[in-house]
């Protein structure tokens, strides 16, 4: 409650610290709650070192308000093509703009997160920490740049950003000794089932969701978190830990000429054969530059450096397009490197989060995935998503998976039962919207709700057909929509079911109704927001600058969410 609290309080909230205590503020922009999370992990580890701390979202923030924070914490990610949080994106585009303030009396550090696999690592939190030096502020601690396995560089920046800080002003006057956090801050938690100890999850059930003839792969799960103590509200997402294809494990070991005896650390440090510890802990598919990077300071290719060192970063892009690991060791192979080098070079497996598709509410004890399959050929062999494929082929029912809940905050159904729900879903984007609907079922809300769906094919690809029609005929679900893009010659998408049904939707809006998409970022996120722009535009009889505002204003208030991928 005292998120919501913080939240509601006004934008140029950026605090005055009490008499004695040295104010600081801490701002994050967050897209799936990373950020967020951490930034009240800082907040907890200031305020134990005697710091006055208030922290923001950079949704609730102008940047009129930056010239407040005298000494200032800024936690970013990054998003696909380089872009904000979502609901950063207004604040982002101020302070870069011309309009910006002169931040001179300002102190600052920035945590950066990202994911070496895309092309803009960090770039939202290497701009801000730019962009505040520019305006005269004066950093304090360097800036850290984060991967997907952001705990122990995050803890770093932390420790070091509050230890600096502490050496430039006294963070209070009541003797708290700087660098006592440790000391001051309450005694680790008993261990549960979460982030750093993920729970062993049973496979319960598995369902192809499309019928014979799709194009597509469509599965859906039931995993049990019986015993497990973990929760989850609508909207929130999965981690999964997977473990690699053997076939996988051994191309790599084949082309890099291992020995899979070899004993090697793991990434905890413990140490096992080369084999297992590749089956289990390390990414040995997601060649990035890092990597790439890396591998040569054991393969010293000239070729490689050339494509390293190509500022154009065209033929690099080029060049792992559709690549992996085992592409590197077998095209630029090197001789003599141990199993022991190999793993050095790797990074840790990543989890993978899944919009989870069930409401507690309705399943109490357990959790149900909508995840496609993913398999295709690149450059001569055949690929498979590691996560999808792990789950789809290489679990049994009844064995174990690990997982833990991820909390979303920015994908939350709306506080009141009563307040009409748009969900626009395409494909496995429908996840969160099966959830979103069993919650509000279970909870009696009142509220009308209505469901954009769309997929290749009316005959095999509508996910969760039944379960809608059944809802249509509760009146659980009052509007259905459907677009089967491959059903007739010209494709049609949700968007234009949308558009189709403007001077309604927009009806909807003008009630209070959230709106949510989830699915496909790279094309349908952004075809759906224009579309949204027009029907503004349109019913409301607005300037396309007043229909801008007024989806800018939905974003800001929390009512127009997203969960892209
Ligand atoms: P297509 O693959 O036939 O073009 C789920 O994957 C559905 O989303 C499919 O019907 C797919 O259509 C559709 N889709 C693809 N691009 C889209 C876009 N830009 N906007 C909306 N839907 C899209």
């Amino acid at each position: 409650q005292a998120e919501s609290a913080e939240a509601s309080t006004p934008a140029t909230a950026v605090a005055a610290a009490p008499a004695g205590k040295t104010p600081l503020t801490i701002v994050y922009g967050s897209e799936s709650g990373n950020c967020e999370n951490l930034a009240q992990d800082s907040k907890k580890l200031a305020a134990a070192q005697g710091f006055q701390v208030t922290v923001k979202d950079m949704g609730d923030l102008t940047a009129k308000d930056l010239p407040k924070a005298e000494n200032l914490l800024v936690l970013v990610s990054t998003w696909g093509e380089g872009d904000p949080p979502d609901r950063a994106g207004a604040f982002y585009e101020e302070v870069m703009g011309d309009g910006a303030p002169k931040l001179e009396n300002v102190r600052f550090s920035v945590l950066a997160l990202g994911d070496t696999s895309y092309e803009h690592f960090c770039k939202i939190g290497k701009d801000f920490d730019l962009r505040l030096e520019n305006l005269g502020a004066q950093r304090f601690h360097p800036r850290t740049d984060c991967d997907v396995d952001y705990d122990e560089p995050y803890k770093k920046w932390i420790d070091g950003a509050l230890h600096d800080l502490s050496t430039v002003v006294k963070p209070a006057s009541n003797g708290v000794a700087v660098g006592s956090a440790a000391v001051v801050a309450p005694a680790a938690p008993a261990i549960a089932y979460g982030k750093k100890n993920a729970f062993p999850s049973e496979l319960k059930n598995r369902v192809l969701l499309n019928g014979r003839g799709s194009a597509k792969e469509t599965l859906h799960f039931e995993l049990s978190l019986e015993g497990s103590g973990l929760k989850y509200d609508a909207g929130d997402a999965l981690a999964l830990i997977p473990k690699n294809c053997p076939d996988d494990v051994n191309a790599v070991v084949a082309a890099g000429k291992f020995d899979p005896e070899e004993a090697v650390p793991a990434p905890d440090g413990s140490e096992g054969p080369l084999r297992e510890v590749l089956f289990q802990y390390y990414d040995i598919t997601g060649l990035t530059k890092p990597v790439l990077k890396k591998y040569n300071s054991l393969a010293k290719s000239s070729d490689i450096e050339k494509l390293l060192a190509d500022d154009s970063k065209e033929k690099l892009k080029e060049y792992l397009w559709g690549r992996q690991v085992v592409d590197a060791l077998t095209e630029f192979p090197v001789k003599g490197v141990s199993g022991r080098d190999f793993v050095s070079i790797l990074r840790k497996m990543p989890p993978r989060l899944y919009s989870i598709a069930s409401s507690m509410k309705a399943h109490p004890d357990e959790v149900h995935l909508t995840i496609a399959a993913v398999r295709y050929d690149s450059h001569g062999r055949s690929r498979k998503g590691v996560a999808s494929t792990y789950i789809a082929d290489r679990v049994a029912l009844g064995e174990t998976v690990p997982v833990y809940t991820h909390a979303n905050k920015n994908f939350k159904l709306p506080a009141s039962g009563d307040t009409p729900v748009i969900m626009v879903g395409p494909g496995t984007g429908v996840a969160p919207f099966r959830s979103f609907v069993e919650d509000r079922q279970a909870d009696g809300a009142k509220g009308k709700n209505w469901l954009f769906f769309g997929d290749q094919h009316y005959s095999y690809d509508f996910l969760y057909q039944l379960e809608w029609q059944e809802y249509l005929k509760d009146g659980v679900l009052d509007r259905l929509d459907v677009a089967f893009s491959r059903d007739q010659k010209q494709k049609i998408y949700v968007q234009q079911r949308m558009l189709e049904r403007s001077k309604e939707l927009y009806g909807w809006l003008e009630e209070g109704a959230h709106f949510y998409v989830c699915g496909d970022a790279s094309r349908m996120a952004g075809d759906v927001h224009e579309a949204l722009i027009s029907i503004v535009q349109k019913e409301g009889a607005k300037s396309p600058e007043d229909a801008e505002a007024y989806v800018k204003d939905l974003q800001k208030s929390k009512r127009y969410q997203r969960d892209v991928y």
